[in-house]
């Protein structure tokens, strides 16, 4: 907190997931699987999906409506729009700039952040920054994929996992006075093992062809067991270095928010950071995967249902594709 001008705080939030919906019943007549092993493995019953048409930008402005309105501002009241996603509308131009438009948020500075799954709380800790030095008041943060396009139903080891959703929060000056806030971010990636899980074609490196079609390159591809073992390791470590950094235990922390990638994963790191199941947000059984979204949507439902409240230390946590991984520490 040393050497800032100003503290920044989510003032809202909002969240949206797409009525369609893609259950383990169905995965069953798609791949050899059931809906015991899915549920037992991972957590989930199903993942949403959207209707044709349906793009990113629309679940993210669904969310984005919600939040601005819970922040009490208007849409051009906004200084930043920062998207968290892997699955823009399209690869240019950015899906920041599409929302700015359909937001109507005027002139305001709009980009995307490509971190995967821990895209969100990279972008909130980017916002954290602008605020904290200033000028910038009100910044718009996105996490929202649609994924279900990059899946190929007919790998059992990925159709499982993925979803499409959206969440939004309003990052804001606080005032003097204000007792919520963001207390610290660490963030973090390994390049080296960036091979665990890819999207193989589409950029530079394989542009799209008959080829990329025909050995199924569109899709994800993605080593399981070794993430896993990453995921655990990465957040625990996370969450370890915000605690140290604001001289706080683990019993302080009122709410953790991990990246709901699959329930054992979560159940592990509570495990590793010693704290209670009963203190982690766990919303992986109705949405699965949702990448970038998964954190902000998770703390939007436990906003929205009273458990989370003013005043409690919120710990956010996620790892994703790069490797990247992160944690941020809050007031809410
Ligand atoms: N249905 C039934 N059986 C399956 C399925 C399935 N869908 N998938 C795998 N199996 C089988 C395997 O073939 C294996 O059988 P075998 O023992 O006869 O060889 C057995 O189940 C165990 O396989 P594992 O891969 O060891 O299963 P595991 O318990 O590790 O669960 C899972 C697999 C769910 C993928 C788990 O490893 C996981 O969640 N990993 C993390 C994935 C992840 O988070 N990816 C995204 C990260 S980045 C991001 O979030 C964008």
């Amino acid at each position: 907190m040393n050497n800032v001008l100003y503290r920044s705080r989510i003032s809202g939030t909002g969240s949206y997931l797409p009525e369609g919906l893609i259950t383990n019943k169905y995965l069953e007549t798609l791949v050899d699987t059931s809906d015991e092993w899915v549920r037992d493995r991972t957590g989930i019953k199903h993942r949403h999906k959207v209707k044709d048409g349906q793009v990113t930008s629309d679940l993210a402005y669904e969310a984005a409506i919600i939040a601005l309105k819970e922040a009490n501002i208007s849409a051009n009241e906004l200084d930043m729009i920062l998207f968290a996603t892997v699955s823009p509308d399209q690869i240019m131009p950015n899906t920041a700039c599409v929302l700015q438009s359909k937001l109507k948020a005027g002139d305001c500075m709009a980009l995307d952040v490509s971190a995967a799954c821990s895209g969100f709380v990279y972008a909130l800790a980017i916002a954290d920054q602008f605020i904290k030095t200033g000028p910038l008041k009100n910044i718009l943060v996105v996490g929202a994929e649609v994924l279900t396009p990059y899946v190929n139903y007919k790998d059992r080891d990925t159709c499982i996992l993925f979803g499409d959703g959206a969440g939004a929060a309003v990052v804001t000056r606080a005032r003097p006075d204000d007792e919520s806030t963001i207390y610290s971010h660490h963030l973090h990636a390994d390049g080296e093992i960036s091979d665990l899980f890819v999207l193989p074609a589409g950029g530079s490196k394989m542009p799209f062809s008959q080829e990329v079609l025909d050995k199924e390159l569109q899709y994800v591809k993605m080593k399981g067991r070794e993430i896993f073992k990453h995921a655990v390791r990465t957040m625990s470590k996370c969450c370890k270095e915000a605690l140290d950094y604001n001289q706080m235990s683990a019993d302080k922390v009122d709410w953790v928010i991990p990246h709901q990638a699959n329930v054992r994963i979560i159940q592990a790191v509570a495990d590793h950071f010693g704290i209670s199941m009963d203190k982690v947000v766990v919303e992986i059984e109705e949405m699965g995967n949702t990448s970038a979204a998964t954190v902000i949507v998770a703390m939007d439902k436990a906003i929205k249902d009273g458990r989370i409240k003013r005043g409690q230390n919120i710990l956010l946590t996620a790892f994703g594709a790069g490797i990247t991984s992160g944690s941020l520490l809050m007031k809410y």
